[in-house]
């Protein structure tokens, strides 16, 4: 699995990622829901270029122009819930996309005793699709794993990116281990060194599902 990593170089994208990690700027949830959205679509933007494109012609008013344009048939697949916000910033960029979700939730405890649920998938075919796995937070790599297990049940995608905001060593390294091939791309915009006692990502920016949408109930099923 090949690693890019937006956060090494200086872009905007470094300015969207401290407010993200800001614990008094993550007060204001739109904010914060609108910087995922921004680095999806920074992320989206240098992830385009990778793509097959071929020569279309395109009328104008006053003549024919030839424009190179993409081919890949992209779906987005994203995990529930902290992925959505992430996910429409992908999908403002590829605004022909296919949508794909899967529900992952982690059941807090410690990290010997967590356990990762997946109960609700909705999938287009992904046969022969260029297939962009997003998640903001990649911590143990549980859930991205999980994710593309039950994704692949819908059809093998021709390419996958698998796009996350921050991603842990260790959840790196897990997925080196499930993706050993050069033609997965792993995109992230930070890389973290620790995970803490509860599988966070330390120093991180949080629980970003809580941050997006509010604090859930554990233990309801
Ligand atoms: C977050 C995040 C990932 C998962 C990453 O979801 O969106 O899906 O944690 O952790 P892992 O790499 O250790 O599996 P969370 O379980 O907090 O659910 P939520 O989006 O509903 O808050
Ligand atoms: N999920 C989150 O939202 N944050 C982490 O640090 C790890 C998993």
């Amino acid at each position: 699995m090949k690693v890019i990593n937006l956060g090494a170089t200086h872009s905007v994208v470094n300015a969207y990622m401290a407010q993200l990690r800001d614990v008094e700027l993550q007060k204001n949830r739109t904010l914060f829901r609108n910087n995922l959205k921004r680095i999806g679509h920074a992320m989206a933007y240098e992830l385009s270029r990778t793509l097959a494109y071929s020569d279309k012609e395109v009328r104008t008013p006053l003549g024919v122009k030839v424009v190179p344009t993409y081919d890949d048939r992209v779906v987005v697949g994203t995990v529930l819930r902290a992925g959505l916000a992430f996910h429409e910033g992908f999908l403002d960029i590829f605004d022909g996309a296919d949508s794909a979700f899967v529900s992952a939730y982690r059941d807090e405890g410690s990290r010997e005793e967590l356990q990762i649920y997946i109960d609700y998938l909705a999938t287009p075919k992904l046969d022969g699709c260029t297939f962009l796995l997003v998640d903001p937070m990649l911590a143990t790599g549980g859930s991205m794993e999980l994710a593309y297990k039950a994704f692949v049940r819908a059809g093998v995608p021709a390419r996958l990116h698998i796009c996350s905001v921050i991603a842990s060593r260790e959840g790196i390294e897990r997925l080196q281990r499930v993706f050993p091939s050069d033609e997965v791309t792993l995109w992230v915009a930070g890389v973290d060194d620790e995970l803490n006692e509860a599988a966070y990502i330390v120093p991180g920016l949080g629980d970003a599902g809580d941050l997006c949408f509010g604090p859930k109930l554990s233990g309801v099923f």
